[in-house]
């Protein structure tokens, strides 16, 4: 009988879960599970699990046959003033969350094992990565393409999953993927709301009671938007004034930006046609959301 593709591998158990946190035993791992001809699915997260990423994982635990997840927050996507020190991190909840799923790995490493001293290769996607939050968070796509590269390195899945919430990332793996011939099937999933519309995040736990009820405004714009293209609309600086009059009056008006945009390229348009993306980011307090429906 030959040894177990675990065998030999560091790793820890928590909440019944197998944690590896080096590189080096991750792709171990890996390899023994792909020469037994096994599929490896992936979804790769930051951790603070809620249920948008329990429906990537269940999709993954489908599709594949050994499924890892990673949780690591990434510090090259996050800005100076942005949120990377304060960014939930409870891996022992986030185990527990999982655990019902069937998850065969979960890839947790330190900051000092992904960029260790002398680190300064990226990866950067061009012109996809120019527009939408690209604008308003400089290095942002920078920083999520070179970890998303790391993390296929270390994990080999043959099945990467993403949520649509984050499109333009979702967007920017896949033509990363395609560009540098990765033999990566990566796909993306449907964002998951909460009763009054609000797109699932993990950033929904900064917002007070009352910020919490303004950020419905975003769904809502969203759909204002699609509604008005449903009837017969299609002049985008209409809608998106529309759109805009929908979050003024639940007084959001740090939008960074509220824009209608091709489905595939993210190139921007006059008129609007079906297919086309409605991609919002605004800040509600001091918490920066986005949300997207497609027209
Ligand atoms: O979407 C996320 O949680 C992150 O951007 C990702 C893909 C895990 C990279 O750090």
């Amino acid at each position: 009988m030959g040894l177990s593709p675990l065998q030999s591998i560091h790793m820890t158990e928590k909440n019944s879960i197998k944690v590896v946190d080096k590189i080096k035993d991750m792709q171990t791992l890996s390899s023994n599970i792909r020469k037994e001809g096994r599929i490896i699915s992936f979804v790769p997260t930051m951790g603070a699990l809620h249920e948008g990423h329990l429906s990537l994982i269940r999709k993954a635990k489908e599709k594949g046959e050994f499924l890892v997840v990673s949780i690591f927050v990434n510090p090259t996507q996050f800005g100076p003033n942005e949120d990377y020190k304060k960014y939930t991190r409870d891996l022992e909840s986030d185990l527990r969350k999982i655990k019902e799923i069937g998850v065969d790995v979960v890839f947790s490493p330190d900051i000092n094992e992904i960029y260790p001293d002398g680190f300064e290769t990226y990866v950067e996607v061009q012109e996809l990565q120019k527009p939408l939050c690209g604008q308003f968070r400089p290095g942002h796509f920078k920083g999520v393409g070179t970890i998303v590269l790391k993390l296929f390195n270390i994990v080999k899945p043959d099945i990467a999953i993403f949520g649509e919430k984050d499109y333009q990332q979702l967007k920017i793996i896949q033509k990363m993927a395609r560009d540098l011939h990765l033999e990566i099937e990566v796909i993306g999933l449907p964002i998951i709301r909460e009763d009054d519309g609000l797109a699932l995040s993990s950033r929904n736990a900064y917002l007070s009671k009352k910020e919490r009820e303004q950020a419905r405004a975003l769904s809502e714009a969203l759909g204002e938007i699609r509604m008005r293209f449903n009837q017969g609309q299609n002049d985008i600086s209409d809608l998106i004034h529309e759109g805009r009059e929908v979050l003024n009056k639940s007084l959001i008006y740090d939008i960074d930006y509220l824009e209608i945009r091709n489905g595939n390229t993210l190139e921007g348009k006059e008129k609007a046609k079906s297919g086309d993306l409605v991609a919002i980011a605004a800040k509600i307090g001091h918490t920066r959301l986005i949300d997207n429906i497609k027209l």
